[in-house]
Parts: C-alpha cells; structure tokens; sequence
C-alpha cells in the first residue's frame, strides 16, 4: 500500500499548487470508498473553490496528463479524491511482501539508519521518588516512538532525562544527618521518598535545615566529595528502581543523561549568553527575554537566580546544545507533560535567539494526565498511584479472568491456559501500556481497571487474544494436516480463491500497516498504530465470521490461511513496535 500511496501523491504532486506527502493522504473509514483519499479542505482558500469542486478538477487533471498512476483507479466522493487499489493486484502484492521472510517478516521495515537522526527524549523521571502511573505517559509513547523510529529507518537516539540536579538533593544530604544514615546505609527508594517527606516536615519547625540544605547543594555544585556520595547513593538507588520497572516494559536508553549531567556546561553557556549580549537583569535574576515560534512575546526565560544558582530551564538549554553538537539531529523530540508547554517555548525561543537554526528542528509532544475512575485511588494524596501498583492491580485481574475463561465452554481457545505468572505478566502490562497508548496523548487517561483489563473491546488483552487466535488456528491446521510446510508460503494461486469482500477488506487493511508506521511518527502519536491495529483485529474478526479457513478444499483452506498468517504478523509486529508482550496462549 506504501507504494501505491507514495504514487498517488506523486500523482498528486503535479497538479497541486505544492507538493504532498503520503502522511497528507487518508485512509477512508469505508473501504468501499478507496484505499487512500486526499482531502481538498485546505486548499479551498487558496483556490477559492469548493473542496467538492476541486476534487473533481484534481481528477480531471490528473487524467488529462495522463498522471493516474498505472494500476490505481481515481474517482471522487464529496470533497475528497479517492484511490483504489484493485483487489487483484493488492492480493498479489501486499500477501507476497507480508509473507515473504521468515518468523514475523520484516513488512514495512526500511533499511536501518538512512533516514537521519532523531533525538528522542522520554520518560525522564525525578530521583528519590517511584515511578507513578503518571510516569508511563512519556515511557510507553517514547519507547513506541523510539522502536518505531528504528523501524522505518531513522538513527534514533533515546535519552532519559533524569530529574536528578537541584536544591532537592540538598535536602536529602541535610536528611541523611538528622536520620543519621550514611553512604553505607541499606536504603531504598521508599526510604529515601521517607527521608524526604520527613526532612520537609522537619525544616517547616526548624528554618536551619533550610539553611543547611541550600548549603548541601551549593558544596554539590562544588563537587563536595562527602555531599556527592550521598546525591550518588540516591542516583543509583533510584536508576537500579527505574530499571527493574523499565525492564518490565521492554524500555531500553541508549542514554541516561540526567541533568547533572550537564552541570559543568552551564557557566559557558551564562558567560556565552552574557557576552552575547543576551542575558538581561529582571528582579534581581538573569533572563533572556523569548518569543514563541510565531514571534510573540512570552514571559521571559530565567536562566540564573538572583543567587547566582541555575535552574531546569539553564540544563535544558545547556542539553540541547549538547545534543545538537554531538548528534547533528535533524529532530529532536521532547515527550513531556502538557504543564511545561511554556518552559519548552522559553527554552527553544533561547536557542533561536542564540541563532541555532536547528531550533526549529526541536518539538515539544505534550501528554495528558491520569484520571481514576476508583475514588479509592483518585482521592490519595498527591495522586501517588504507582506504576507498580496499577501492574499489580492489572495482574490479579487477569489472573481472575483468566481462570473465567479457562472454564467457559464459549472459549474453547482458552481451555489450556492457565494463567501463569509469564502470561499474567504480559497481559497486565499489555494491557496497562496499550490502554495508555490508544488514548491520544493531548487527552487525559481514563483509567478504569475492569475495562483496561477487559479481554474484549478495545483493549490490550483484546489484540493480544487475537495473535493467540491466529497462532492457534496455524497450530489446528498443522495438527490436522492442512498445513505441511513449517512456514505458511505465498502462492500466486491466492488471488484466484480469495475474493470474498472480506478477504479482501482485510488484506487492504493489512497493507496499510506501513503507512500507519508513518503517521505514527509524524504526529507522534502511538494511538494511530493502536487503532490501526483495531481495525486489523475486527477486520481479521469480520473475515474470520464470513470466511471458514479449516475443512474447505485444499486450495481455499490454503488461501485463507495465508491471510491468517498474514495477520498474525502485522498484529505480532505492531504490537511488539508498542510494546506489547505477545503471550502464546491466554
Ligand atoms: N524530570 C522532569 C519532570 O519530572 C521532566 C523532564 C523533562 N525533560 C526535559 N528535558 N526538561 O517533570
């Protein structure tokens, strides 16, 4: 489909007023309207015509030079121009290149590294504190983004910006002498968020603490030796904490760069600013003042305090150079809470100012927060659900379900599976992350266990049972001897059986998956993946209803089952790109 699309705005392209791209094409809701459509909404201003109008002119266009591209037919609906791929021919193509290699393929993937750098910022938690559930916002839409990245062929590099620099840890070092611990103290994270909350309740009564933590962090800044074991001991602490949860979520870093990582490269960048010219007294602090990126004025960005400390906003910019100086990207991608849309505006509006024409390469993707729909959970203070929890939460679920489905006699697919603790575990997680996934990121997560967990709907567990299925219909074929080969092969037979609407249906929605790849990168959003593969599972559902795939005469059971194989990998496929463990049996 990617290469039908790829025509059809090439097509496009020479009788637009500017060049489009495949991610400007859409995918209609309706098969039966065509395979891609390109909508003429936008042009309307230009052109001052109706978008139906244009459409129409498009096409008429398109045909008068001859452009349609060989292969696709070209039609209107409304205010969109359609292009179809006749069945045939999509049978031919896209089974063949979805089935061609081994395991789960390699549809959709593009050649390693050709597509230039993406630096791609995610998760980036505080030390000292646990992972919330809040925190697997950035995590599992980084982590998608980062492998479907790698997928198509961009040189992603992956950081993980650690909360781990500021007067904070000037505290924890005044709590490890009022609680006398030291650096050789068995502690945990629980007891460092323990030390924490107490040392904070302590310095409310005793204003020398405040003092003495200001003190802490300024022999930090220093290098203190004695200051930086006890800031190390909590890094660590913390890192060994994050890693276990990330492990769990199949997340990886090629850095974990935290902000004290680029402690020694902020005062250049002050003295650098000042001789510039660019750092200006405001109230006693030293600002810079910023526009946004359509050139209004915004609250300037305050980079040092009036005494002489650095601030988050003073490393974010520091880290951007850095990056830009080491990486050369030609993205850079920031996955960051909607709360600091204004520090990312103030921080990039810095570096245009400084002159860096690869400010504009930089972005912000915002994400929404958490929302219970237990009150238990949305009431606690702080809303300090932990991330370990709610997977914790999720896997007694499954576990329950799971033992349902094992006696239900409607479930014949789930007779064997007994939920153990590798299946559980991937169903939780799986559940947990697509449920977060699937919510476009700009909205909140409504977060409701019974219908995350639910094995039916659009869920997690949903897509996962239906891998399971297609594996389990591949092992019946095998068992009965309808499939003797150890991989299902293409044949080029399979357009002559398969011509049933459905079949079809979902071998065009099959084809998409490489275009869906590439929207989910150029909008940032893993949602578009998610509900793409939505639409593979009920459109798998639909032809699975329709179609019967064991029992029927050799050449149509073998056909079909191509399809399920099909399936089987884009489904294997784009769930691993999200993140999603594929259990072999639930
Ligand atoms: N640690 C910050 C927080 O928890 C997020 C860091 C975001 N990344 C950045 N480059 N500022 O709020």
């Amino acid at each position: 489909m990617e290469r039908y699309a790829k025509l059809a705005a090439e097509a496009l392209s020479q009788v637009l007023p500017s060049p489009i791209r495949t991610t400007d094409l859409e995918i209609p809701p309706d098969p039966k309207l065509g395979d891609f459509a390109f909508p003429c909404f936008k042009l309307s201003k230009e052109l001052r015509k109706a978008p139906p109008q244009i459409a129409q002119q498009l096409v008429a266009d398109l045909k008068a030079r001859n452009a349609v591209p060989t292969g696709l037919s070209v039609s209107t609906a409304g205010p969109y121009v359609n292009f179809t791929v006749p069945a045939d021919e999509a049978i031919r193509s896209l089974l063949k290149d979805i089935l061609a290699g081994d395991g789960i393929g390699h549809y959709g993937e593009l050649p390693p590294k050709h597509r230039g750098a993406w630096t791609l910022e995610y998760s980036s938690p505080n030390v000292a504190k646990p992972l919330n559930i809040y925190h697997l916002r950035p995590t599992a839409l980084g982590a998608a983004l980062d492998r479907v990245g790698r997928y198509r062929g961009f040189d992603v590099i992956s950081i993980n910006h650690l909360g781990d620099w500021g007067k904070q840890y000037g505290m924890l070092a005044a709590a490890f002498r009022l609680f006398n611990k030291t650096v050789d103290s068995d502690l945990g994270m629980m007891d460092l968020v323990d030390m924490y909350v107490k040392v904070n309740a302590a310095a409310e009564a005793d204003p020398s603490i405040e003092a003495e933590a200001r003190n802490a962090f300024l022999k930090l800044e220093q290098g203190d030796p004695d200051v930086t074991a006890l800031w190390r001991k909590c890094v660590d602490i913390s890192i060994r904490e994050f890693e276990r949860i990330y492990r769990r979520l199949g997340v990886r870093f090629d850095y974990i760069w935290g902000e004290s990582f680029y402690k020694d490269q902020l005062e250049p960048l002050l003295q650098k600013l000042r001789s510039g010219g660019l750092l200006i007294e405001s109230e006693g602090a030293w600002v810079v003042p910023v526009t946004n990126r359509e050139g209004k004025e915004i609250p300037p960005c305050i980079l040092q305090k009036s005494d002489g400390a650095t601030i988050y906003a003073t490393r974010d910019v520091a880290a951007a150079i850095y990056r830009y100086e080491r990486f050369h990207f030609d993205r850079m991608t920031y996955i960051v809470g909607a709360e600091q849309k204004l520090h990312f505006e103030q921080v990039f509006g810095v570096l245009r100012k400084m002159g860096f024409v690869w400010a504009a390469r930089c972005e912000h993707i915002p994400f929404g927060l958490y929302r219970f729909k237990d009150a238990k959970m949305s009431t606690r203070k702080g809303n300090f659900v932990t991330l370990e929890e709610v997977l914790g939460q999720a896997k007694d679920r499954v576990a329950t379900l799971m033992r349902e489905r094992a006696k239900d006699p409607e479930k014949p697919d789930s007779a064997g599976a007994t939920p153990n603790e590798d299946t559980t575990e991937a169903v939780a997680v799986g559940a947990v992350v697509f449920h977060d996934l699937h919510t476009d990121p700009v909205r909140d997560v409504e977060f409701d266990l019974e219908r995350v967990v639910d094995f039916e709907g659009e869920t997690g567990p949903y897509l996962q049972y239906a891998h399971t299925r297609c594996l389990s219909i591949l092992r019946k074929a095998r068992e009965t001897g309808q499939l003797s080969t150890v991989e299902v092969k293409f044949s080029d037979r399979a357009p002559n059986v398969l011509k049933a609407t459905e079949e079809v249906a979902l071998i065009k929605t099959l084809g998409q998956f490489p275009l869906h790849l590439e929207r989910t990168l150029s909008f940032a959003k893993a949602s578009q993946l998610a509900h793409y593969l939505i639409d593979v599972t009920k459109a798998f559902g639909a032809f699975y209803r329709e179609c019967r795939v064991l029992g029927e005469a050799p050449e149509v059971t073998s056909a079909r089952l191509m399809l399920v194989e099909a399936t089987r990998r884009v489904l294997a496929r784009g769930l691993q790109l999200l993140g999603i463990p594929l259990p072999e049996r639930m």
